[in-house]
């Protein structure tokens, strides 16, 4: 058996945002991909994660697993590998790096978001938490938004201050890391939540009355963290998720689900987003809660073989 071994170096070095933010789009349109539930295993120190989709051309399939003290250990707090195969033999094409690939699709994903429910003009664009995750928001979001400022707050200031860097000299936006995240939410026409905190960053009191805004949250450490204080949640005035399994995933949405305060049908799935008819911004804060589904993973697997896999080693397995 020969796959490619596609490392996160080619991923990082290579791999055109734009085009996987095209991609994730593409993906999401086509009526062929299907995915299964994904298992949470809890496990001493953190969670894994399975995750499986496939359509007419590909089946992948994600291990996952999100341990946060590792950032204490100066370890990656995510670890992941990606198993790509042709889904009309089962036959392994492609063992990719996961943890990059992850950080990408994300971004792609909220990117795809941001281009409909932005709100529109030259933006101030804020981030709390200034991880992997934050980085690979900033690289997509700067390719769909006019991006006038940027923001940043981490408690690890020496974070913030990189990722500013970054934004800075590798993405040419004006950005600066600040100490009040409050301050920072209440300045921000799109916020970017990406943090490994297991309680709520981004609260009701420093969105209200100042603005249109989009919030993205992506953090998520297990089914009980909360990134997403239930005010903003009750209160948006559009809520979009990746699929209604988030419903059942993210504790911030499973508890206002679980009251009868909200239901399905006060949620948006992004399949229905991104292929439904064009959209902008309603007025008002604008949540989308990713927890992340395996047809993300799906589609930057199948963008990322289909770019690099031609450049990646080949392995006899
Ligand atoms: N939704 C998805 O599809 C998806 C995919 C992968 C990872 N994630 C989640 O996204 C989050 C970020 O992942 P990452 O890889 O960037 O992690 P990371 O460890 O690289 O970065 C997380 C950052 O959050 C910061 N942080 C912690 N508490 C904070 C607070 N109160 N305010 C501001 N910043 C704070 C940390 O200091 C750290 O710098 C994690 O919860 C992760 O599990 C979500």
């Amino acid at each position: 058996m020969r796959v490619s071994v596609i490392p996160g170096r080619l991923i990082s070095e290579s791999l055109d945002v734009g085009k996987l933010i095209g991609a994730i789009e593409e993906g999401f349109r086509r009526a062929d991909a299907m995915l299964e539930p994904r298992a949470i295993y809890p496990v001493d120190g953190g969670t894994v994660l399975l995750m499986s989709a496939h359509d007419s051309r590909y089946h992948v399939l994600k291990y996952i697993a999100i341990y946060p003290r590792n950032a204490e250990l100066g370890l990656p707090t995510a670890s992941s590998v990606v198993v790509l195969s042709r889904s009309s033999t089962g036959e392994p094409l492609s063992i990719i790096e996961g943890g990059l690939l992850t950080a990408y699709r994300t971004g792609a994903t909220s990117a795809a978001v941001a281009k409909r429910l932005a709100p529109r003009g030259r933006l101030t664009v804020g981030f709390l938490g200034a991880g992997a995750q934050a980085r690979a928001h900033a690289a997509a979001l700067s390719r769909v938004l006019a991006i006038e400022r940027a923001v940043i707050h981490d408690p690890n200031w020496g974070r913030a201050e990189e990722l500013s860097r970054f934004i800075r000299e590798g993405l040419g936006v004006p950005a600066d890391a600040v100490r009040d995240p409050d301050a920072l939410a209440g300045e921000s026409d799109v916020l970017v939540a990406a943090t490994t905190s297991r309680v709520p960053v981004v609260r009701w009191e420093a969105l209200a009355g100042r603005g249109d805004k989009l919030v993205i949250s992506i953090g998520w450490l297990d089914v009980h963290s909360r990134e997403v204080d239930e005010a903003t949640v009750l209160r948006s005035s559009l809520r979009v998720v990746d699929t209604y399994a988030a419903l059942e995933e993210a504790a911030e949405l499973r508890e206002p689900v679980r009251r009868g305060l909200l239901g399905r049908g006060d949620f948006v799935e992004l399949r229905a987003l991104l292929s439904g008819p064009p959209t902008s911004h309603p007025g008002g804060i604008v949540l989308y809660k990713g927890v992340g589904t395996p047809l993300e993973d799906l589609f930057a697997a199948e963008a990322a073989y289909e770019e690099l896999g031609g450049a990646a080693e080949a392995v006899d397995l």
